[in-house]
């Protein structure tokens, strides 16, 4: 395993979209799931689960749902692409490039991660609130970070997907996941096609943070 310092790792952790098609060997991946197990959840009830995909029948039914979903999102983001600032569009042409690529070969990565939750071993202190519940997030998202960074440290190419979960009914058919149980998301892994991780774009501490009191500007 190449070294990477937790800082590092976390500052060029990108989506990386474009997968070799070269297995993941059986160690590595076992690190990348063992360090999924050290995330933090509410009560330690560990409510998440992953199913591995490997097999190509699965990955083949996967990527098929994938690449629907990707294309009626893809549809609608490139109508706007037009009306989008001159100077961040060619950026948002690359993203969208990067996941037709994925969507064209989703069911050919190597690995599928599939996390997976179930609602009844969570604590969901937000559920009766009149807006959108995201606590329950909090015990499964920290254990998929925890494996994206050690994919990162391991070279593997990754990337967090949210849109099979439009399709969750087929995809528990498909992977035989027991109905209390619902979907979180699916992490594509494999050696990268090009440099993989690298520099990201992401807003500074001053518009993300405040001090003391919202909008109040946070300064050292
Ligand atoms: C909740 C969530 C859902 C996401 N869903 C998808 C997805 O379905 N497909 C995809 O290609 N990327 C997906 N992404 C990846 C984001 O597009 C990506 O992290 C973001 O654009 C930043 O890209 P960068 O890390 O390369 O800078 C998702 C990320 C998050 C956090």
């Amino acid at each position: 395993m190449n070294e990477v310092g937790v800082y590092e790792a976390m500052r060029s952790l990108r989506a990386v979209r474009k997968l070799r098609p070269d297995p993941v060997p059986t160690e590595v991946l076992n690190r990348v799931l063992e360090a999924a197990t050290w995330a933090p959840t509410g009560a330690n009830t560990q409510p998440w689960r992953v199913v591995v995909v490997k097999a190509a029948a699965p990955k083949k039914q996967l990527g098929e749902l994938y690449a629907r979903g990707w294309k009626r999102y893809s549809d609608g983001h490139r109508a706007h692409l037009s009306e989008m600032p001159e100077d961040i569009r060619p950026a948002q042409e690359r993203i969208l490039a990067a996941g037709d690529y994925l969507a064209d070969h989703f069911g050919e990565s190597p690995v599928l991660a599939v996390f997976c939750f179930n609602p009844k071993m969570m604590a969901i202190t937000d559920i009766k609130l009149d807006r959108v519940s995201v606590v329950g997030g909090g015990s499964i998202y920290p254990a998929v970070e925890n494996l994206l960074l050690a994919c990162r440290a391991e070279g593997l190419g990754c990337t967090l997907t949210t849109l099979l979960c439009g399709y969750e009914d087929r995809v528990k058919e498909i992977l035989g996941i027991p109905s209390d149980w619902g979907t979180a998301c699916t992490i594509p892994i494999g050696y990268p096609v090009g440099t993989g991780h690298g520099p990201i774009t992401r807003k500074p501490i001053e518009k993300l943070a405040f001090l003391d009191r919202w909008k109040n500007t946070y300064s050292d």
